[in-house]
């Protein structure tokens, strides 16, 4: 914790904060001070001197910095009339012993780093009349007085018994709770720690009511998060000074709440835009992957619908082999790019009715690395793959493929899987240079070639899968696209 120290400090708190080894920069004045916060991080600003004087430094302090304020007090009762007026954030009294000055100091720091709306324009109203106020207090007189007090203060106070605080403080969310009484009664440091530990209580203000030498008490109410303290026998004036301040704390609390609800809306408004933003990216992402590998077959004017049914083979495979959601949604994609090297061959090839003689099957078989060169480097995942399935759907699993002789695993997955499902469509429709073979023939020319021209893992998907195959193959036939095979 880093404390600077402005205006004539009290012996007191200089020798306490000292001999506690705090790190502490004292300032010679205004300037040096704002100079000080300009330059370096401080929690806390402590200012000494009397009421006037700090009410001076306070007034240009809040000019120059969301650093919180409190004010060394010789807790009298002129200081604590002087006190109301003062724009200070929290108060340390001098004549509670060092160690309870330190640990005071302590918890100031660590309440002010929570509910200081540092970076936030703070708004005016910070505290006022009317505030709905909690007490709890072991004595029916404390309580009494209390009450009399806060309600002269024209505050709204809802009484509640000691064993009944945090699901009061829950039910009636108070702008401030304030506890006291005998200790002997009821120990008031496990019930701050209920509310400190309640999601829904721990921003409200906890004031403890405490004899003057109940100094182990406060310590231990301090670990336990309680914000400020009163001393018994109450004075109405440090009440005032002391609810004012807490009730400050509230309403920056509230702010702060506030503040991050409204953020939360507008991030997830801002998500909400960015997703379907996203959204429409991938659609039309997709759809030129789509239209780009319709250009090639529009080259292979016979293979309408192989690209359609070829991706959807691909993808039930993939499926059928456990293969993840993210793999099945690229090959379904990327499958049908597998033939986009085709553009790089000649009509006269492509579409020659009848057989390819040695030196045009040389050609063809060029629209492989052609086609894995149209789609490398890129950084899209569909394209990563559509460009392995592009180099890759002719290789073999016996290492007899081409165009670089892949062997077995050496060939990817997607391509082992794409390999299946071409060669299974393009034996199952007519080509220029071919006549369609019927279903069962097609089925048992993938079966010959489980372990030679296939992955047997992949051929047993496949016919794991037949019925799928047979129903895809049959409604494409019913819908138009005739492969004029002997098929029934
Ligand atoms: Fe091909
Ligand atoms: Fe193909």
């Amino acid at each position: 914790m880093k404390i600077l120290v402005l205006g004539d400090s009290p012996l007191g708190v200089g020798s306490a904060l000292a001999r506690a080894k705090m790190d502490m920069t004292v300032s010679s004045g205004l300037t040096h001070a704002i100079d000080c916060l300009g330059r370096e991080r401080f929690d806390v600003v402590l200012l000494g001197g009397t009421p006037e004087e700090a009410d001076v430094l306070c007034r240009s302090l809040r000019e120059a910095t969301h650093v919180p304020i409190a004010f060394v007090t010789s807790a009298t009762r002129a200081d604590w009339r002087q006190l109301v007026r003062l724009d200070v954030d929290s108060y340390v009294p001098d004549n509670v012993g060092e160690q309870e000055i330190v640990a005071r100091l302590k918890a100031i720091a660590r309440r002010c780093a929570t509910t200081t709306p540092r970076e936030l324009p703070v708004k005016a109203e910070l505290s006022g009349n009317g505030r709905r106020i909690l007490v709890a207090a072991g004595d029916e007189d404390d309580l009494c007085r209390v009450e009399r007090m806060l309600r002269a203060l024209r505050h709204t106070v809802t009484l509640a018994h000691d064993g009944e605080v945090a699901s009061a403080a829950a039910r009636e969310a108070p702008d401030l709770i304030v506890l006291g009484g005998h200790q002997a009664t009821t120990d008031w440091t496990e019930v701050i720690k209920e509310l400190k530990a309640n999601e829904t209580t721990r921003a409200i203000p906890v004031a403890l009511v405490t004899p003057p030498s109940a100094v182990a008490e406060r310590l231990k109410a301090i670990e336990a998060g309680v914000d400020d303290f009163l001393a018994m026998p109450l004075d109405n004036i440090e009440l005032q000074v002391t609810v004012k301040l807490l009730l400050r704390i509230a309403c920056y609390a509230r702010q702060l709440r506030d503040y991050h609800e409204d953020m939360e809306v507008e991030v997830l408004r801002r998500t909400s835009a960015l997703k379907q933003a996203l959204r429409n990216t991938e659609a039309v992402s997709l759809d030129t992957i789509y239209r780009l590998s319709r250009a090639a077959e529009f080259r292979d004017e016979d293979a309408h619908g192989h690209i359609e049914r070829m991706s959807h083979y691909s993808t039930a495979i993939a499926r059928r082999l456990g293969l993840d959601e993210a793999f099945r949604q690229n090959i379904l994609f990327a499958s049908p790019l597998h033939d986009i090297g085709k553009i790089s061959i000649p009509d006269s090839i492509l579409r020659k009715p009848g057989k390819l003689d040695d030196e045009e099957w040389q050609i063809i078989r060029q629209h492989s690395p052609f086609g894995a060169k149209i789609l490398e480097d890129s950084e899209a995942e569909i394209l990563k793959m559509a460009h392995t399935i592009a180099a890759t759907h002719h290789e073999k699993w016996d290492g007899t493929g081409y165009p670089h002789g892949l062997k077995g695993e050496e060939i990817p997955f997607a391509g082992r899987i794409a390999s299946i499902a071409d060669v299974f469509d393009v034996l199952t429709w007519e080509r220029p240079y071919k006549r369609p073979v019927p279903l069962e023939k097609a089925f048992a020319t993938i079966k010959e070639g489980r372990g030679s021209h296939f992955d047997p893992a992949v051929v047993d998907a496949f016919f794991d899968i037949e019925e799928e195959i047979t129903a895809e193959f049959n409604w494409w036939k019913f819908i138009g696209f005739d492969s004029d095979s002997d098929q029934s």
